[in-house]
């Protein structure tokens, strides 16, 4: 119970943390993604242990968070969902977008799409009634918002009354606020004078000015709105095509940007895309990529939506923007297979709002290719807007500091001397069970979901066991007795139960998981699938050799090249033959 406790009161420290730092601060150091897997985390684990006294608390955290909300501004139910946006990086899938929709539709030329930019800012849902402003929310969880209508009332360009002919009864208005660059500059440098908070880029200042109890802050920050869209549009639905939807609310007085394309086809959308990019640093404010939506909103309705966006709309993102800094160490991880992978530390950087301080290099070619030395300067950026890489090294800023990576021979944990990829790509260390970080990894692995999964079993438990001397290879989790759990701090009485119940649960285990949870290099889930389909028994699996295993298809050589080193190795056989000794496993056909 103690490792369960402890990480739930973790994760709340952690999403507290960054819960500060979205609300509080607007300056949020995580991406959406990462926030989200810790909440889902948070969120399992709580319900499962939501009868245990020792973790009730009078604010729960997930409370404050399942909306991102500070509970400073009234809740706002948005008329229609607040959904996302589909979106990518490649041309490619815009090209598939507009194959797929003409496919539909079995038209080839009659798809008309309206593109325009997508601007980097928060979204608003604006709800009028009779013509009047009634409010103004934030985004949320796509279902409640917060009101932030006092301090939007502050935009000029956002019409408090609707002044026009036919003004619907019932209005939701969808647009982005933003902060012009050059106001966002002056703002920080203004800012940093009189020593109060800075902003990491015009996105956190437009959220934190919207965010602000006093709407005369607000004022001050020289807001801006666009709109992009609409959810409720009540006797309008006489209008069906979206850029006339537009033109008409332009006439009510809605602000919408000039820079619009309508179009047929995915080479005018990339032409208009390959556009943008020239012209962005032109544009005052921050855009992210354009937003392509099929036109008709009659075939919008026909497309309709998933769980998550609407399947008539796609956004072509930016790549992220590069962003230069300094290398300061380069280290070698030793995976689970022995893999070793170079991580490549440098300067705490701001990339798009997260900031970043290392970059794993993947493979040996990688890092050699990019000729980096320590002290190089380097340009980041985070692939798909998430995992951080390194684009290019800087070579004419080297300096007489700069020294040469030196690449491990042997392994830096067991010291066994590292083999290699024919290529020279990978190296790993060999010593499998033997090495002690391997070790540590193949256990957690093995135990885990990926794995046989021994529910209970957490990572720091795993150490502990190790500690004590009763786990040196996977089998030894079959001869941990209750007694041998109790002696270890932290797990208890509770816990020991648990642990023994689910380790005799885990020992009934479906082939693939069992070829799985071994950690042969290159052998994942889904080669161990065609391996257990092929075997259909472990003896089978384990007594093959390199002419078979390498004629089955789907299996190349290299993972051929894995399996049979793997199963060569004498103490991986010994360790391997015990467990299936020990286990029941078995074979499912689907
Ligand atoms: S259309 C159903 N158009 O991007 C969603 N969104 O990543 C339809 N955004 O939350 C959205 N500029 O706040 C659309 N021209 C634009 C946009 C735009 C910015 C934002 C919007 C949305 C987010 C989705």
């Amino acid at each position: 119970m103690k490792s369960i406790y402890d990480k739930i009161i973790n994760l709340r420290l952690q999403l507290k943390y960054h819960n500060y730092m979205y609300y509080t601060l607007d300056a949020s150091v995580i991406s959406d993604y990462m926030y989200d897997k810790l909440r889902d985390q948070l969120i399992k684990l709580e319900k499962k242990y939501e009868k245990n006294d020792l973790l009730k608390i009078e604010h729960p955290v997930l409370k404050q968070i399942g909306s991102k909300k500070l509970h400073i501004f009234s809740e706002c139910i948005h008329k229609t969902p607040m959904l996302s946006l589909q979106s990518t990086n490649e041309i490619s899938e815009i090209i598939r977008f507009d194959e797929k929709i003409k496919k539909h539709f079995n038209s080839v030329n009659n798809i008309k799409y309206y593109c325009d930019l997508k601007i980097d800012g928060l979204a608003v849902n604006l709800l009028y009634k009779n013509g009047i402003l009634i409010s103004a929310a934030t985004r949320g969880d796509g279902w409640i918002g917060e009101n932030i209508k006092d301090n939007a009332c502050t935009i000029t360009s956002i019409p408090k009354i609707i002044v026009g002919n036919n003004v619907p009864e019932t209005l939701e208005i969808r647009g982005e606020v933003f902060i012009k660059k050059s106001d966002f500059l002056i703002l920080n440098q203004f800012s940093m004078l009189n020593k109060t908070k800075v902003f990491s880029n015009p996105r956190n200042a437009a959220a934190g000015s919207l965010r602000q109890l006093d709407p005369h802050i607000a004022k001050k920050r020289k807001l801006m709105f666009f709109v992009y869209g609409y959810g409720v549009f009540t006797s309008n639905e006489r209008i069906n095509s979206h850029y006339d939807r537009l033109m008409q609310l332009q006439k009510w007085g809605f602000p919408i940007h000039k820079n619009y394309l309508l179009c047929n086809t995915s080479v005018d959308i990339i032409n208009f895309y390959n556009q943008i990019c020239i012209e962005r640093s032109k544009l005052d404010f921050e855009i992210d990529g354009i937003v392509i939506k099929v036109d008709s909103i009659v075939l919008q309705k026909k497309l309709g939506y998933t769980e998550k966006y609407p399947r008539w709309a796609i956004a072509l993102k930016f790549f992220s923007q590069d962003v230069e800094t300094k290398i300061t160490n380069v280290t070698f991880q030793i995976g689970r297979t022995g893999m070793i992978t170079p991580v490549a530390h440098f300067l705490p950087v701001n990339i798009s709002g997260v900031t970043v301080c290392k970059a794993s290099v993947y493979n040996f070619r990688i890092l050699k290719k990019l000729k980096i030395y320590i002290h190089d300067y380097v340009k980041v950026y985070r692939a798909g807007d998430v995992i951080p890489k390194i684009r290019t090294v800087l070579i004419k800023k080297r300096d007489k500091f700069a020294k040469k990576i030196i690449f491990p021979k042997y392994c830096m944990s067991c010291g066994s001397k590292l083999l290699h990829s024919f290529n020279f790509t990978r190296y790993y260390c060999p010593s499998n069970f033997l090495c002690p970080a391997q070790k540590l990894q193949r256990l957690i692995y093995f135990s885990s979901k990926s794995g046989i999964y021994i529910k209970g079993l957490g990572q720091k438990n795993i150490i502990k066991l190790i500690n004590y001397g009763y786990l040196r290879t996977p089998v030894d989790f079959f001869t941990l007795t209750y007694d041998k759990l109790q002696m270890v701090p932290g797990i208890g009485k509770k816990l020991s139960t648990k642990i023994i119940n689910n380790i005799n649960f885990s020992k009934n285990v479906r082939l693939e998981k069992f070829i799985c949870a071994l950690g042969i290099l290159d052998v994942g889930i889904s080669v161990a699938k065609i391996l257990s389909k092929y075997y259909k028994s472990a003896i089978k699996f384990i007594n093959t050799n390199f002419k078979t295993v390498s004629n089955i298809k789907g299996i190349g050589i290299n993972i051929s090249k894995s399996i049979i080193t793997f199963l060569k190795n004498k103490n991986n056989l010994f360790i391997t033959s015990k467990l299936i000794d020990q286990l029941n496993i078995f074979f499912v056909s689907n």
